[in-house]
């Protein structure tokens, strides 16, 4: 444990006081090693202090009275701040140098003494900078594989990266199948293509020219496939964190893929995870045994380069959601901006945005769902059938429908769509509201938007 020691201490204080003062704030606070002693600025040269830094190892820091008096120290003194500008010494450098503060102020006859326990460190800048870099820099990558093996010894190493991952009650539960075999990359190449044309088919026309742009896998373009499975059932019966929640697994061996995209990225290998398959099909054609599951599948090869922004942003298909969307402060829907102002603030200079017409049918149900581009918005309190065509929106109060309303506009514009139909299909004060919010939603983000 690293500790930090803030003094307060009277011009000439004796090195045995204060030293004595020191070793019986610092017994009560447990083992640890000292890091920084704090004081007031002028006091840091007093001898005393100098050589409790010297021989506790430690950096001598002062900080000014103004930094110290903004610290909430537990015992303030009128008389300390009289003589030194702050009402707390020893406990606001305590606090000030970011320390939780775990032995209180103590004195002798002339000097006071607080111990506090400093955060273990994090990296170091240009490190921190590398990671966030790796983050930011990671792709999924379709085109542009060059015809270059990819050595072992560094395959190994991603894989490494993956095998270091998070997994519910140390479970591991994850496999990785190597594929280099052409006539098995085939196969599945030929369920990826069947799942392409399906989905295709599945899209209204304008959605769709757009899609025939897009390469959706690499399978026969990279050297190595990759299929990361799962076993559910790994570890047995009593597997930590796992009774409550099984989905814990299926996450741990996500993360393991997350682990090796980062570390594939570093290493400067393109990867891409191909999802256009029933996974029973490809566990199928890879002749996995029942019990074990695919998560991903991964086309990995040199690339002759790392795009700046995801393919599907580049291509018009879709963009990214801001941050300030995602973050809720206490309870759900509690954003730093409310979502309802934002919009409505964002809707008076929006721009004209163009994309697919989608047919919203608040209050409808599957049935209303013939047409490619209707979206269903099920308000009830029962969970509908999983359909993506369904948008389960159980709003508790007709604020909320708004909030509700106004997402699922923003969301629909992420997505590439540029004119909303509302229908309002019952008439229910829930539905009215999210049907406002809709509106309100889409003029944020310059979607044309009508009742039907
Ligand atoms: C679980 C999962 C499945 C994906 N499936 C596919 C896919 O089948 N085809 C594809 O082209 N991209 C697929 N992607 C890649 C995403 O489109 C991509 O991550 C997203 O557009 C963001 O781009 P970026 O990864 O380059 O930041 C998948 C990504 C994830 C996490």
């Amino acid at each position: 444990m690293n500790l930090v020691v803030g003094i307060g201490l009277r011009a000439n204080t004796s090195y045995r006081e204060l030293r004595d003062l020191v070793d019986s704030a610092l017994l009560e606070a447990g083992a640890g090693n000292v890091q920084l002693v704090v004081t007031v600025t002028n006091r840091e040269a007093e001898p005393a202090l100098q050589r409790l830094a010297d021989d506790l190892n430690a950096e001598l820091r002062a900080l000014p009275p103004s930094e110290l008096a903004e610290q909430a120290a537990p015992n303030p003194s009128s008389q300390v701040e009289d003589l030194t500008g702050t009402p707390s010494v020893a406990e606001a450098a305590v606090l000030a140098a970011g320390a939780e503060l775990v032995v209180q102020k103590r004195r002798s006859a002339s000097a006071t003494a607080a111990v506090g326990r400093l955060p273990a460190p994090g990296y170091e800048p240009a490190d921190r900078e590398v990671v966030h870099r790796v983050i930011a820099e990671r792709r999924d990558v379709r085109r542009g594989f060059l015809d270059v093996p990819i050595d072992d010894m560094l395959l190994t190493r991603v894989l490494e990266a993956a095998h270091r991952a998070p997994s519910v009650g140390l479970s591991q539960p994850w496999d990785f199948l190597v594929i280099r075999d052409l006539a098995t990359r085939r196969k599945v190449h030929d369920l990826a293509t069947a799942q392409r044309d399906a989905f295709a088919a599945s899209l209204p026309d304008d959605r769709r020219s757009k899609f025939d742009g897009l390469k959706i896998e690499a399978i026969l373009d990279t050297p190595v496939n990759l299929a990361v499975t799962c076993d559910p059932g790994r570890g047995g019966r009593h597997v930590l964190g796992r009774h409550a929640d099984p989905r814990t697994t299926w996450f741990s061996a996500a993360i393991a893929i997350q682990n090796l995209w980062l570390a594939a990225r570093a290493e400067g290998l393109g990867v891409g995870w191909v999802s256009f398959f029933e996974p029973a099909e490809v566990a199928d054609v890879l002749d996995l045994p029942a019990h074990i599951e695919l998560v991903g599948y991964l086309c990995i090869g040199y690339v002759d380069e790392f795009a700046a922004a995801p393919e599907l942003v580049r291509s018009g298909w879709a963009k990214r959601r801001p941050l300030a969307w995602a973050i809720h402060h206490e309870e759900w829907g509690r954003r730093d901006a409310s979502i309802v102002d934002d919009a409505l603030q964002a809707g008076q200079n929006a721009v004209p945005a163009a994309g697919q017409q989608v047919r919203v049918i608040v209050g409808g149900d599957a049935n209303d769902l013939k047409q490619a581009n209707a979206l269903v918005v099920d308000l009830r309190d029962d969970r509908p059938r999983a359909d993506f065509g369904v948008l389960w929106r159980p709003a508790r109060t007709p604020v909320e429908a708004v909030e509700f309303g106004v997402e699922i506009a923003r969301d629909l514009a992420l997505q590439g769509v540029g004119q909303l139909v509302v229908q309002v299909a019952d008439s229910s004060e829930h539905a009215e509201s999210l049907a406002r919010g809709l509106n309100v939603g889409a003029s944020a983000c310059g979607l044309t938007h009508s009742t039907a």
